[in-house]
C-alpha cells in the first residue's frame, strides 16, 4: 500500500499528518511512505528525519502518484489528487458541514474521503480521536496566549512592595479544551470558575480545583456526549447567570461548540462592557462563528477596553506536539484496522460508516445526507 503525505496548503497550517515516529510504525506494517519535500517544515521536522525513518521524500506530484491512501491534517484540494489510484482513500479533517463543496468534489473525483472529525466518541476510538488530541492542546494554548496578553500576573504574590492578587479565570464550555484550560489556569495560579450546559461537567470542574457556575436547572445534553442547542428561555437564563458572573472576571476562555451548527453566542457586547478594562477574552470557537460578540479570527480587537482574541487554528500554534498527536491518532486508526492478508486497513461498519463521506462517486455520510 502506498501512503502519501502532502505539505499542508491551508493558510496558517503548520501541522503535518505524519512524523518520523509514525512513518516507522506504518512502514513496519508493510506500507510504503511517500512524503512531499518540506512537509514537516512548520513542525520543525526536516526532510532528512523522514528519509531516515524510511520515507521517500519527493515533490508533491511524485508523492501522490498511484497512492492508495493520502493522509492530511486538512484535506487537500482535489486538484492535487488527480494522479492517485482510482477510489483512493484520503484520511484527514474535512470540516464537512462548512466545506460541503469540497466533499462533493471528492465524490465527483471518485475518492473515498474519511473525515477524522467524525470519529465516533466510543472507548475503542479514543486513541484515534483527533478532535480530542487537538482540542486538548488548544485549551492549553488559549490560556497561555490570554495570560501573555493580560497585563497582570496569574498567581497571587506577596511581595515587599505589596500583594498581587490572583487572576480570576472563567472557562465557558467544559469539553476537552475547557478541561485543559481549567487545569492550565489552575497550574498558573489563577482562581478558576467554569460553566457548561451538561450537568456532569460540574464534578469534572471541581475535580480540577475549579468552581462550577451553573444557571439554575439549565441542561441541554445532546447526543453522543455533545451539547444541544439551548431554547430561547434557556439562553436567557444562561445570559443572566453570565452577566452576574463575568463582570468580576479578568480572563474568559470560551470553548463552546455544537456539532454541525454555528458556535453558540455566550458573551454579548454589553457583558464585555461590564468587565474591567485590561481583561482578556480568548474565543476558541472563533472559526465556527465565535462565542463572543465582536471576536475576529486571528486578530486582537479591543472592545470596551477588553482584549478579545482567538486564533482560527489554535493547535497550529503548537505545531510539533499537535502534529505528533494528530499523526499518532492516524496511526492508531490505520493500525487498529490493518489486515495483514490484505496489506491494508479494512474498516468495520461502526467506524467506517461514521467517518466515510464519499464512496463510488456518491456522498454516503448519513450526517451529511441529513
Ligand atoms: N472517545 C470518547 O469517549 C470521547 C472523546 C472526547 C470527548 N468525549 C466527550 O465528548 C463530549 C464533547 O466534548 P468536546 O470537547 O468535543 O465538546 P465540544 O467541542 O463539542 O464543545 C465544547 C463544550 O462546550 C459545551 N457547550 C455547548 N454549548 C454550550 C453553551 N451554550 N453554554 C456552555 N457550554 C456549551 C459542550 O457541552 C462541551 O462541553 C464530552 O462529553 C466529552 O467528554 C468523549
Amino acid at each position: 500500500m502506498k501512503i502519501a503525505v502532502l505539505k499542508e496548503s491551508a493558510p496558517g497550517e503548520t501541522r503535518v499528518a505524519a512524523t518520523p515516529e509514525t512513518i516507522k510504525k506504518l512502514s513496519a506494517l508493510g506500507a510504503a511512505l511517500w512524503i512531499e519535500e518540506g512537509a514537516g517544515e512548520g513542525a520543525a521536522i526536516p526532510d532528512a528525519a523522514y528519509a531516515e525513518a524510511g520515507a521517500e521524500v519527493v515533490p508533491a506530484a511524485k508523492a501522490v502518484e498511484s497512492a492508495d491512501l493520502v493522509m492530511g491534517v486538512q484535506a487537500p484540494d482535489v486538484a492535487a489528487l488527480s494522479s492517485v489510484k482510482p477510489g483512493a482513500w484520503v484520511a484527514a479533517t474535512f470540516d464537512p458541514f462548512v466545506q460541503r463543496e469540497r466533499v462533493d468534489a471528492y465524490a465527483k473525483a471518485g475518492l473515498e474521503a474519511l473525515a477524522l472529525e467524525f470519529m465516533p466518541r466510543i472507548t475503542r476510538a479514543q486513541s484515534m480521536d483527533v478532535l480530542s488530541s487537538q482540542s486538548n492542546l488548544a485549551g492549553y494554548k488559549a490560556v497561555l496566549t490570554a495570560a501573555d496578553t493580560y497585563g497582570r500576573a496569574f498567581p497571587m504574590m506577596m511581595t515587599a512592595a505589596g500583594t498581587v492578587s490572583a487572576a480570576k479565570v472563567f472557562v465557558m464550555g467544559v469539553g476537552v479544551a475547557g478541561l485543559q484550560a481549567i487545569a492550565t489556569a489552575k497550574r498558573l495560579g489563577a482562581q478558576v470558575s467554569a460553566t457548561d450546559v451538561r450537568p456532569e461537567t460540574a464534578e469534572q470542574i471541581k475535580s480540577l480545583g475549579g468552581k462550577p457556575i451553573f444557571a439554575e436547572g439549565l441542561e441541554a445534553a445532546g447526543e453522543g456526549g455533545y451539547a444541544a442547542e439551548l431554547t430561547d428561555e434557556q439562553k436567557a437564563a444562561q445570559a443572566e447567570m453570565v452577566s452576574a458572573h463575568i463582570a468580576k472576571q479578568d480572563i474568559v476562555i470560551t470553548t463552546a461548540l455544537i456539532p454541525g451548527r454555528a458556535a453558540p453566542r455566550l458573551v454579548s457586547d454589553a457583558q464585555i462592557a461590564s468587565m474591567k478594562p485590561g481583561s482578556v477574552i480568548y474565543d476558541l470557537a472563533v472559526a465556527q462563528g465565535g462565542n463572543v460578540e465582536g471576536s475576529v479570527a486571528d486578530e486582537l480587537v479591543v472592545i470596551h477596553g477588553v482584549s478579545v482574541m482567538g486564533y482560527s487554528n489554535t493547535p497550529a500554534h503548537l505545531p510539533a506536539d499537535a502534529s505528533a498527536l494528530f499523526s499518532r491518532n492516524l496511526f492508531n486508526f490505520l493500525n487498529a484496522f490493518w489486515d495483514e492478508e490484505a496489506g491494508k486497513p479494512v474498516l468495520d461498519e461502526e467506524i467506517g460508516d461514521a467517518i466515510r463521506l464519499t464512496r463510488g462517486g456518491e456522498v454516503v455520510s448519513a450526517r451529511l445526507k441529513g
